[in-house]
């Protein structure tokens, strides 16, 4: 049996937030349950024991059944050191447990390379770190702050987590360390290091930070977002069929293509916009409101509404004038309130739904001639991730898929012809949409590139 223990047993002190930073929530879902996601779903992975401080075991075991964490057998309370942590998970492993992977709850990036790495090689090696190279020169200071060594940088890595071992092996390193009085070991390995037994190393990853300073929340943020780049490789595998899916804008650019993938899929679609048959005018609440009813009364329910609606003026701010401003805040970002507002009691009274939107890559930075267009995409990623924090407990998912330059008709009105080979094929972001449409996440930022 091979286990994974959780360590989240800390006060994140450096972290210097309400609460303990293994619970703040990243992209919807607190950093803990995105760390158990994923030992949850690697194969090779048996049970996994949490251990956590005392007020928070119920809601460790809360979020066991919100998110189907079966694979959760023991939720125990830790010590004052994380070697205590350590310690009390190994002795809450089951019998038959032969080996261990031991990783901070803070790292939630861990991926299941690095899992299957480490399963692989402590069969032979018995334990086995991870590690990546360091960028920056590694060097030592004495007492009075002058540099005593540097160190080769090629021999030098940075540890992180997961930290594998057979158990037997890593029972013993803990016991012995309690019999010597070593309290304050940061990491496992060390302590099989002291029995004079050799440490492994497997490939880290740059993207498995430990968040420990408030700025990492930030990092974690965008990680993530760069993360679910990674699109499903088996998007076959999800069906389409029989799904009511509304396109708005559906009639020219992103949402045409997408109309038409979606139809393939043997998907129910609505491609709405302001001259379509069911018509929307996505500045209007009541136009809005209207044409959800409508598909309603026919369908009964909605599945899924993906927002392509959206405009471009580039133009420098001195300028701009004041209509033109509102125009691009109105349909880039209210639009987005609007659908929302009366959209979400829908998802609610059915328990669940998928609503998209079409951002840009521009919301990244601002450049000029794009104030308005940049700003208001950025206030659209913000919007996004506001309101799947606000809706997750209903099932109801809330992701943005943001392209580079598409050749739409858009972009042909504001820059004329352009060299075909710096342009997405709306067909290719189209794609990407559906893939992204078959992810469970919430609150997530796709790149299109
Ligand atoms: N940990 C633990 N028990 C402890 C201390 C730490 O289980 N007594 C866990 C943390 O919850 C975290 C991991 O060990 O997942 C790495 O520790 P660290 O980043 O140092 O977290 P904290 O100790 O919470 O933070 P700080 O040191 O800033 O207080
Ligand atoms: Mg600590």
């Amino acid at each position: 049996m091979i286990n994974a223990i959780i360590l989240a047993a800390g006060k994140g002190k450096r972290f210097s937030g309400d609460i303990p930073k293994q619970f703040v929530k990243l992209a919807g879902l607190p950093v803990i349950v995105h760390t158990l996601k994923v030992f949850q779903k690697n194969e090779s992975i048996d049970k996994i024991i949490v251990v956590t401080n005392k007020e928070n075991v119920e809601e460790v075991w809360e979020y066991a059944r919100k998110y189907d964490l079966n694979k959760i057998y023991k939720v125990c309370v830790g010590g004052k050191t994380r070697q205590e942590s350590s310690y009390v998970g190994l002795m809450s492993c089951p019998k038959g447990t032969k080996y261990v992977l031991i990783h901070d709850a803070v790292r939630p990036f861990v991926d299941d390379r690095i899992i299957n790495d480490l399963v692989n090689t402590v069969k032979k090696y018995k334990a086995v770190d991870t590690a990546i190279p360091s960028a920056d020169t590694i060097i030592r200071v004495n007492n009075d702050n002058f540099i005593e060594e540097i160190p080769n940088r090629n021999y030098l890595r940075r540890g992180q987590t997961p930290q594998a071992f057979e158990y037997n092996l890593i029972l013993d390193a803990h016991k012995k360390a309690i019999e010597d009085d070593i309290k304050n070991a940061t990491d496992d390995c060390s302590l099989v290091l002291r029995l004079n037994k050799p440490v492994y190393v497997v490939d880290g990853n740059e993207h498995n930070i430990k968040i420990t300073y408030p700025i990492d929340i930030h990092i974690a943020d965008k990680l993530f977002q760069l993360r679910t780049t990674s699109f499903n490789k088996n998007v076959s595998s999800f069906s389409f069929k029989d799904k009511t899916v509304i396109v708005i804008g559906g009639t020219s650019g992103i949402g045409l293509s997408l109309v038409k993938l979606l139809k393939d899929r043997n998907a129910k679609v609505y491609a709405l916009s302001r001259h379509t048959n069911i018509n929307i005018d996505v500045t209007s609440f009541e136009s809005i409101k209207r044409a959800f009813d409508l598909v309603l009364e026919k369908d009964g329910k909605i599945d899924i509404v993906v927002n392509c609606a959206g405009d471009l003026i580039r133009k420098d701010v001195v300028f701009m004038d004041e209509k033109e401003w509102d125009y691009i805040y109105d349909i880039n970002v209210k639009a987005a309130f609007l659908i929302s507002k009366a959209l979400i009691p829908i998802f609610k009274k059915q328990g669940g739904g998928y609503l998209m939107f079409i951002g840009s890559s521009a919301y990244t930075r601002g450049r000029a001639g794009y104030a308005a267009y940049s700003s208001s995409k950025a206030a659209l990623v913000n919007f996004v991730q506001a309101l799947a924090e606000e809706v997750v407990d209903f099932g109801i998912k809330i992701n943005i898929v943001n392209p580079s330059r598409v050749a739409t008709p858009l972009r042909f009105r504001n820059f004329g012809k352009e060299d075909p080979k710096t342009l997405l094929n709306p067909d290719f972001v189209a794609q990407r949409i559906i893939e992204a449409l078959s992810k469970d996440t919430t609150g997530s930022v796709f790149e299109i590139r």
